[in-house]
């Protein structure tokens, strides 16, 4: 279980002046969970991951997971306590190749079969790309989908991905939403997903909504994706009526 107590992280900004970007913040996640983190841009979602990985070090508070505090320590550490992430913008790796990536991140011994059915799962031709270096010449949308399936061959206790759907086309979308169901059957640790899409949003056991640094709502999918929905179409209808909402 994922349980984030209290959670501050502060930076100074330009005039040396404390700006807080994560509030206080309590969440508790269960195991085998597939939560999906919403909420307006620059409300603190992606720190709040950073946090959890240990790219950022948290001000105060605390980030359990099954009861022993991450924040001490590094990201070596939390990546063998079972946390792994996927960055919003992927990372390029100089001088190797796909199926290395695919071979380190699965910490043992692959066959180029089982690298190629991963890659197969975020829908790239395998014998495409197996041997291709992770680097620039790669698109956008291919690396995305070559670092969700190193998360993949992880297989970790706790996994999140950030903003998975950024730079994929529509057509490729329809196999990220896939990607994601089929997960759900076989990572059997908690996955997290942070997402702005509503189809992501559609196949999450909780939605959590991040703003201003905080837990602004969290509950089951039937409870708060009708309220988001709502709340948008409202607002539309408002403004055609010339409301000021
Ligand atoms: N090191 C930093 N120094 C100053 N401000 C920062 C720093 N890191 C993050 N911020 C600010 O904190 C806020 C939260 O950023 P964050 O990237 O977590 O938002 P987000 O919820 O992921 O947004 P988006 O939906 O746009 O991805 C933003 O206003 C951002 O500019
Ligand atoms: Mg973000």
């Amino acid at each position: 279980m994922l349980e984030i107590k209290n959670l501050t992280y502060q930076v100074e900004d330009e005039k040396d002046a404390t700006k807080e970007i994560i509030n206080g913040l309590d969440l508790t996640v269960e195991d085998g969970k597939f939560i999906v983190i919403t909420g307006p841009n620059g409300g603190g979602k992606s720190t709040l991951a950073k946090l959890i990985m240990g790219v950022n070090k948290a001000t105060s508070g605390q980030i359990l997971l099954d009861g022993e505090d991450l924040v001490g320590l590094n990201i070596t550490e939390r990546a063998k306590r079972g946390v792994s992430f996927a960055f919003q913008a992927p990372v390029h790796f100089k001088g190797i190749r796909v199926v290395d990536l695919l071979r380190l991140a699965a910490g043992k011994k692959i066959t180029t079969i089982e690298a190629c059915e991963y890659l197969s799962k975020v829908g790239l031709c395998a014998k495409d790309y197996i041997n291709r270096e992770v680097n620039s010449s790669l698109s956008g949308g291919e690396l995305k989908r070559i670092e969700i399936a190193t998360v993949l061959a992880r297989g970790t206790k706790l996994s999140i991905f950030d903003e998975p759907e950024a730079g994929i086309d529509l057509w490729s979308f329809q196999n990220l939403i896939k990607v994601f169901e089929n997960m759900r059957q076989e990572i059997k640790g908690t996955i997290i997903v942070i997402s702005h899409q509503e189809r992501i949003l559609n196949i999450a056991d909780e939605i959590v909504v991040i703003e201003d640094g905080k837990v602004k709502k969290k509950g089951p999918k039937e409870e708060i994706l009708p309220e988001l929905l709502g709340t948008g179409a409202a607002s539309i209808a408002c403004n055609k009526l010339g409301g000021n909402n």
